[in-house]
């Protein structure tokens, strides 16, 4: 379906063909044990190998980044699979100093101890040019959970190519309706579906996509080695979910750069970045490798102390870790370790709410919170 815009693509994308008497989008398969005579061949001969639900799912998916999805029981277990299968000892790993603590925790964890070495760069335009020739791995998070910096996929992954080295890009933020990673030169798409490709909050997902036959079969023989599967009820809530990611997204996105323009023109707040303002550092770089911005705006509001009554005074927003669902939510992100961010530090998360009563909600509680 690729010549079709995405709000149809989203909403057709791993739907069967037509056969009369079934159903349009099948119900989650649920099976560990399959019939199976003689020596084991073909596909769904056990659980943990393979599901219809998963095909049905990774087939929608593959459609939209443009190439094979491979479906994980969360963003963190598809990271994991995709560095803990590519990497052997002596070779060296980049990661951006911005970017989810846990892709670090991992590398420092168990990847350095197995003697990967593990190098930084700062994230946003920069990181390309720490993109050395004895590099064997590169991880690119874009835009950048929480900093918003943007890289340069385009560049990142020539350089890369030169040195021989693999790149995967975090593309959670902006889904493949926003970039898609594989089209600018990864090698893998990373997400956590556990956000806006779910986008209801209820359940957590991550998937791997990949243009390289080989590279996917190495996936999926991982996951199935090492079990890090996904339910089928989840991988069905999530295929359910994604038909609407495109209307979503819209209000999302579009809601979240009236809230950054409005925070701009406030004084009591500082810091104020989304990828889509026109003066923000990062938007020349993103406006040419996105084609929409993500629905995350950041802000400092001084204090900590200012940052906890703005979060109890908003009546709309959660305070809540995790981003990307209908409900708008946001947290004071200094308090988890691992983020290098000021005390009151604001990561919002827009939701699917009326704009006007969103941004009204947001404002009177900056004001009662001063
Ligand atoms: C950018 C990014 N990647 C990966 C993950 C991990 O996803 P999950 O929580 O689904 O394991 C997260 C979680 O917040 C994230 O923000």
């Amino acid at each position: 379906m690729a010549e079709r815009a995405d709000g149809t693509r989203v909403v057709h994308a791993g739907v069967p063909d037509a056969a009369h008497g079934e159903p349009l989008l099948p119900g989650p398969e649920f099976a560990s044990l399959y019939h199976l005579s003689g020596e084991p061949s073909g596909a769904y001969t056990y659980g943990r190998y393979d599901n219809r639900t998963w095909a049905a799912f990774e087939a929608a998916l593959g459609d939209l980044e443009g190439g094979s999805a491979v479906v994980f029981g969360s963003g963190m277990a598809a990271c994991s699979a995709v560095l803990l299968s590519s990497l052997a000892p002596g070779e060296a790993l980049l990661l951006p100093e911005d970017g989810y603590p846990a892709v670090r925790t991992l590398a420092r964890e168990h990847l350095a101890p197995r003697g990967v070495e593990v190098r930084y760069a700062p994230s946003g335009a920069e990181f390309a040019e720490a993109v050395t020739d004895d590099l064997a791995f590169v991880w690119v998070e874009t835009p950048s959970n929480p900093g918003l910096e943007v890289s340069d996929v385009r560049e990142i992954t020539r350089r890369a190519h030169l040195a021989g080295a693999l790149v995967a890009v975090d593309n959670t933020l902006v889904t493949p309706l926003g970039q898609r990673p594989l089209g600018l030169g990864a090698d893998f798409s990373v997400s956590s579906d556990t956000k806006y490709v779910s986008g209801h909050s209820d359940l957590l997902l991550g998937h791997v996509a990949v243009d390289d036959g080989a590279l996917a079969e190495r996936l999926r023989t991982w996951r199935s080695t090492t079990g890090g599967i996904a339910g089928p009820f989840e991988t069905w809530l999530a295929h359910r979910s994604l038909a609407t990611l495109d209307v979503r997204l819209e209000r999302q996105c579009g809601t979240a750069l009236a809230l950054a323009e409005r925070l701009l023109g406030r004084d009591d707040v500082a810091g104020v970045r989304y990828p889509g303002l026109p003066d923000d550092p990062s938007h020349a770089l993103a406006a040419a490798q996105m084609s929409r911005f993500g629905a995350i705006v950041v802000f400092d509001v001084g204090s900590r102390e200012r940052a906890d009554r703005f979060l109890a005074l908003s009546e709309l927003v959660a305070d809540a870790t995790s981003f990307g669902g209908v409900h708008s939510s946001a947290e004071r992100r200094a308090r988890w370790p691992g983020n290098e961010v000021p005390e009151g530090f604001i990561r919002m998360s827009v939701g699917c709410e009326t704009p006007a009563d969103l941004i009204a909600d947001v404002e009177q509680a900056l004001d009662r919170s001063g």
